[in-house]
């Protein structure tokens, strides 16, 4: 499968590449990405490095997953990462983390409805499936912004550190991606 660049609106979503790898360890160290990513503890250098060259460049190349650097079409910050892994039959659950400089100006909620058009268009999936704890309500907030439509709570289907947590799952098919994404907001200036 290409590694392909997707555009929407004021964001590029790129394939990740090895110079990426600092800025994900660093990402990885927020506190709201080590409570709900299933991430390595304590997260260190090579745990980024791993995530880089084999969750995000071999899986591609193995098409067991698409991730996707979120960057600013100005100048190509880096404001966060999203993810599919895709299952082989069709269907693919969704990943995301924005970088904490970044959050709170709907650039996942754009960066995730871009993703799941691009998956329905060429990857030509009928489901992207959602999943995270709960409680976590901001990415559920994203998910339902996104078109997710809520289906249910999960008793104990995740693991989370060892211990078996509750989960919210949603999905998304394609006809129900039909108006058009909202625009993000312009980052403030000197950002
Ligand atoms: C979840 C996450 C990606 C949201 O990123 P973001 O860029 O702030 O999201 P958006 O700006 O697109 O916000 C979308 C909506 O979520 C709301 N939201 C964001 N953070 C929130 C929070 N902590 N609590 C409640 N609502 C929140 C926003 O207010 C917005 O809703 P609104 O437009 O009605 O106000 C980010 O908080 C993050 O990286 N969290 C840690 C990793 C994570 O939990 N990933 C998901 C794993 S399943």
């Amino acid at each position: 499968m290409e590694r392909e660049t997707i555009t929407a609106g004021d964001l590029v979503l790129r394939p990740f590449v090895v110079n990426d790898i600092p800025w994900v360890h660093d990402v990885s160290l927020d506190p709201a990405v080590q409570r709900f990513l299933q991430i390595p503890l304590p997260y260190r250098r090579s745990d980024a490095e791993f995530f880089v060259r084999e969750m995000a460049i071999a899986a591609w190349d193995r098409r067991q997953r698409a991730e996707f650097v979120v960057t600013s079409a100005g100048d190509g910050t880096r404001l966060g990462r999203v993810g599919l892994g895709l299952d082989g039959s069709g269907a693919a659950q969704i990943g995301y983390w924005m970088d904490p400089a970044a959050r709170g100006r709907g650039v996942a909620t754009v960066s995730v409805r871009a993703l799941c058009r691009w998956a329905f268009d060429r990857l030509a999936l009928g489901l992207v499936e959602w999943r995270a704890e709960v409680g976590n309500v901001a990415s559920r907030r994203v998910a339902e912004k996104a078109g997710f439509r809520l289906e249910a709570t999960l008793r104990q289907r995740l693991v989370h550190r060892g211990v078996r947590v509750d989960a919210w799952v949603g999905s998304m098919l394609p006809s129900e991606l039909t108006s058009p994404p909202a625009r993000p907001t312009r980052p403030a200036s000197g950002d």
